[in-house]
């Protein structure tokens, strides 16, 4: 049988952070229940297609999913374990943010079957998180993080950010002590990114790209000690923790994005699900863009891809996919950073973390 990860937005915040992209709203929270109705619908009509796929993961993502009353993610889970083949150890994800976050909640996921938390952390320092409009300080953070660890919910991970402002290389190694003494299983360090419009009034403010590194190589030294794989540029979990479902993008295997404007890559076609949010309700099977993958965008994508994992490109899986001419022409192009940014054995090329700092670079010379 094959197997699917299912991806399901959730598109409402309590406000929203300066930095997002993602699509969602905080000025919809009265239609929260016409747009659960309207995913109910959606995944009745498009599982009738995938009774021939066993679900492994499950990714409720936003916005916010822990901001919605329990029990409608508790009424999706029961939907889709009716309508799709669902693995006995299916991986189930949920993005919270510490404001909506509590024990009651976090015991009640874990009886629905949810059994990884992703906490968005971002910044401890109090003045940050006021000038990019998180609705959350650190207090609630901490207070949240306590409740996990004292919970018996064991794989919960926070997400950071790097580059926001005030934050200074000093008080980012304290932060990680911090978080560690809580005993995360994963972690997410992204690097900020910003349109220039919408940032402008603080990145003034944000540690300049060099500091950034030094933040990035600390995490790097820091969490190898703690024993954490850094099992992709910007992921670290401890052995046995890594997220699946996000692997899964990694590893270009297919997955259906439900809800609105969820991405799915079914067959060779990439889709994305309708971004207007009336329309959405009104229709929620429409769909905002799809293609077929081209052959050589997919082969460009399985470097780029591979490249951002530890475990790097499989050259058998390249050569057979591809032919050992593009093989020939991968390794003359990877020569060059190698053994310093890339790592090269009987059957991978795998970065350095050397490598992971200028990944982009390596990444377009060898696509
Ligand atoms: C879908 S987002 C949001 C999840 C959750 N609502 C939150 O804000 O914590 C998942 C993660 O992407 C990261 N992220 C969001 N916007 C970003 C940006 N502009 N630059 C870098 N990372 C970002 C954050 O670490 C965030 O936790
Ligand atoms: S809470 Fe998360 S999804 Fe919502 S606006 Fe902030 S970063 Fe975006």
């Amino acid at each position: 049988m094959k197997t699917l990860g299912l991806y399901i937005h959730i598109p409402f915040c309590k406000t929203i952070c300066v930095y997002c992209n993602f699509l969602t709203f905080a000025n919809k929270s009265t239609y929260i229940d016409v747009y659960i109705e309207a995913l109910k619908k959606e995944i009745l009509l498009k599982s009738k297609k995938f009774q021939d796929y066993q679900v492994d993961t499950i990714y409720f993502g936003g916005g916010t999913p822990s901001l919605i009353d329990k029990k409608l993610i508790k009424q999706i889970i029961d939907i889709l374990k009716i309508n799709f083949n669902i693995d006995g150890n299916v991986e189930i994800s949920i993005e919270c943010n510490p404001e909506s976050l509590n024990t009651e909640k976090i015991q009640y996921f874990k009886k629905i079957g949810i059994n990884r938390i992703s906490l968005g952390v971002q910044s401890l320092n109090r003045k940050t998180l006021w000038k990019v409009a998180r609705p959350h300080n650190e207090i609630v953070t901490l207070q949240v993080l306590k409740e996990l660890k004292d919970s018996n919910f064991i794989n919960y991970g926070c997400d950071l950010i790097m580059g926001l402002p005030y934050q200074t290389l000093e008080e980012f190694k304290e932060h990680i002590d911090i978080i560690l003494s809580f005993n995360p299983k994963h972690l997410s360090a992204y690097f900020l990114s910003y349109d220039t419009k919408r940032i402008d009034t603080f990145i003034k403010d944000s540690p300049k790209e060099e500091e950034q590194i030094e933040m990035y190589k600390f995490l790097i030294k820091k969490l190898k000690k703690e024993k954490f794989l850094h099992y992709e540029v910007s992921n670290y979990a401890k052995k046995g923790f890594e997220c699946k479902h996000n692997i899964r993008y990694w590893n270009q295997e297919e997955y259906l994005g439900l809800g609105l404007g969820g991405h799915s890559f079914i067959n060779n076609e990439v889709s994305e699900n309708i971004r207007n949010f009336e329309k959405y309700l009104e229709n929620p099977i429409l769909i905002e863009d799809k293609y077929k993958l081209d052959k050589d965008i997919k082969r460009m994508d399985f470097i780029m891809l591979s490249l951002r994992q530890s475990i790097g490109i499989n050259l058998n899986k390249y050569k057979k996919l591809y032919g050992g001419k593009h093989l020939q022409i991968l390794l003359k192009n990877a020569h060059k950073y190698i053994p310093k940014e890339l790592k090269y054995t009987t059957t991978h090329l795998k970065p350095t973390e050397q490598g992971f700092l200028i990944l982009d670079r390596i990444t377009k010379e060898l696509i």
